[in-house]
């Protein structure tokens, strides 16, 4: 959601570092941006509404400054209610990542004390709280300091806020659910809310906890507990290269180049991920009780752990997702073992029900792309999915880490996981073969068709029922055509009922205990008029079209969750949208 860029140093093209910096969270999803700059003793303020694309900023040299992505909460998309703001003074300029919940009574009061809004955000009443508190202050970093924690003990909610102060050249952020991380430059210090906007310019990073605040200064950064005023010791973590993102590397769309990176995604867990694996399938089979838990793709992922752990460890784990496993967790104890899924760790459905697990004891295990995240930090045994960073909003290359992983786990949890990385390595191969033969023009061939369609349905049985949720929700979120993942066994108990002449379904057909079935379930919309594209190793006079798929097994569900994260992308461009920027969503959900 929105994004935070600031540096302070020796540089004086702070407006383009942090335009620039701003650029690298686009992906993170947002509606307007804006940065603030100091020059001459004053705070200078661009903002805009919409994507940045070409822009440049109009901002003159600064050596300290400031830049945010908004994605809408409290107000409209507008440029008043973009960030930062100012207070009444113009001393101040914040930006905000979270929602003041108790922003309301807070304006109130402020109000009657004579400031004026000019926004309609719960941001603004962040700026005016601290001038409030800053007034009769001596104008030095230290009252700063002590004026920001004790402006940020008031909020209520999970928050992330960062201020430039004209007056002491400071910038002073801190934060308490939203992710914050500072990087240690040669020339400067930089403050971001996701560490992979910092890596081209070092590696040397600390990530905030919650209920931290750091200062930056032209001649240091400095950290504190909000809530005691101690200062800390930050501590640095070297961040790998690998986790830089190396950009398009001549693709039109991340979302292209992240769907063709998965077989060396799932080669190198094949080859390096045995050991973690190993470590998760102990954790499972000495567990009184697993739960997978994650949110979208990632709760996707989670429900065919259940199927993956049940048919190959014959182990029973429960699924919930995140958001809702947060009202039944009471069973938990310090036998659980949960285990949470997501690809930024920052998704704060995910971290809100992993807190309360673990108040009542239970251990948390994590699959994470993001090393150094919340999620990432907060388990006690955390996995590193190694996907490499993911820009597109769309999750393909993290969700079949996260298949190739509990496949993995679940061998492993059976004794034989020798035997789940030669099908890792398989599905590789098929993956890299559908990807470069003619497959992948069918795929593409089938979007004309398509994409004119108002409903698209999908069925799957046993591992392929996650797999229909899935590719429904990738082409729901790209081409925003209505689709609907339904288990294979529940069409006759509704879904039937939407079935009209032409209407398409997609079947997935492995060649599994399913296939027999499913294939009954596609005669069945055939029947009422339904046009069947079957997916999967054998053809089928059900099927008006079919994309054969290798048989590879349990690791087919890894296969099959490829074509059609290609078909919502092309269903996508040919429906006129940016694959990379669907409407109204972010890539970590850091609000609830
Ligand atoms: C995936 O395509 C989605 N954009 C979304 O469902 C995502 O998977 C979900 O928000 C969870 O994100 P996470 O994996 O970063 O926790």
């Amino acid at each position: 959601m929105c994004g935070i860029f600031g540096y302070v140093g020796q540089r004086d093209d702070t407006p383009t570092l942090v335009l620039e910096g701003l650029r690298r969270l686009e992906y993170r999803g947002y509606d307007s941006w804006g940065i603030a700059v100091k020059r001459n003793g004053t705070a200078l303020v661009e903002k805009h509404v919409g994507k940045i694309g070409q822009a440049s900023t109009s901002l003159p040299a600064s050596t300290i400054g400031l830049g945010h992505t908004r994605w809408a909460t409290h107000g409209g998309i507008t440029t008043l209610n973009a960030h930062p703001h100012l207070d009444c003074s113009g001393r101040l300029a914040l930006i905000h990542n979270g929602i003041v919940e108790n922003f309301a009574e807070l304006r109130q009061a402020l109000r009657a004390r004579g400031h004026v809004f000019r926004s309609e955000t719960d941001t603004e009443v962040v700026a005016h709280l601290l001038e409030d508190e800053l007034r009769g202050a001596a104008g030095t970093r230290e009252a700063l300091r002590l004026a920001t924690m004790a402006t940020f003990r008031q909020l209520e909610g999970l928050n992330a806020i960062a201020v430039l102060d004209v007056q002491t050249s400071t910038l002073v952020a801190a934060k308490n659910g939203s992710p914050l991380v500072l990087g240690w430059g040669d020339d400067g210090v930089f403050l971001a809310s996701d560490a992979s906007a910092l890596l081209e310019h070092t590696r040397r990073l600390s990530f905030l906890a919650d209920d931290q605040l750091a200062l930056l200064a032209s001649d240091g950064a400095w950290l504190y507990d909000v809530r005691s005023g101690e200062e800390l010791r930050p501590a640095i973590r070297e961040i790998a290269w690998e986790q830089q993102d190396g950009g398009l590397a001549g693709y039109q769309h991340y979302m292209l180049k992240e769907i063709r990176e998965q077989p060396r995604v799932l080669r190198r867990i094949a080859r390096e991920g045995q050991a973690q694996a190993q470590t998760l399938a102990d954790l499972v089979l000495d567990a009184h009780g697993t739960y997978l838990i994650g949110c979208g793709t990632a709760a996707n992922a989670a429900l065919s752990g259940k199927y993956l752990f049940s048919r190959i460890a014959a182990r029973q784990v429960s699924f919930a997702t995140a958001s809702e496993f947060a009202y039944t967790e009471h069973y938990l104890n310090e036998r659980s073992l949960v285990v949470a899924l997501s690809q930024s760790g920052e998704t704060i459905d995910v971290l809100e029900t992993v807190r309360a697990a673990r108040e009542r004891g239970a251990y948390l295990a994590a699959l994470v792309n993001v090393e150094g995240s919340s999620l990432y930090r907060l388990a006690d045994c955390p996995i590193l999915l190694g996907a490499g960073p993911e820009r597109c909003v769309l999750a393909t290359k993290s969700f079949t880490a996260k298949l190739a992983y509990l496949l993995l786990a679940a061998y492993a949890a059976a004794g034989r996981i020798e035997q789940g990385v030669r099908l890792v390595e398989r599905a590789a191969d098929e993956i890299e073969a559908f990807l470069d033969d003619p497959r992948a023009a069918q795929v593409a061939e089938l979007a004309q068709r398509l994409y004119r369609k108002e409903h698209l349905y999908l069925i799957g049985r046993g591992p392929s029922y996650p797999l229909a949720l899935e590719a429904a929700l990738k082409i729901k979120e790209v081409s925003y055509i209505h689709a609907e993942g339904f288990a294979g066994g529940e069409l006759k108990h509704g879904v039937i009922a939407l079935i009209e002449a032409d209407t398409p379904c997609i079947v997935f057909a492995p060649r599994d205990e399913t296939q027999r079935a499913i294939i009954s379930g596609a005669m069945e919309v055939k029947a009422r008029g339904g046009c069947i594209i079957g997916l999967g190793p054998d053809a089928h006079e059900a099927f008006d079209h079919h994309v054969p798929l290798a048989d590879v097994g349990d690791a087919s569900v890894i296969v099959n969750a490829v074509p059609p994260q290609l078909l919502a992308y092309h269903l996508c461009l040919l429906r006129g949208y940016d694959p990379d920027k669907p409407r109204n969503l972010a890539k970590s959900v850091t609000v609830k």
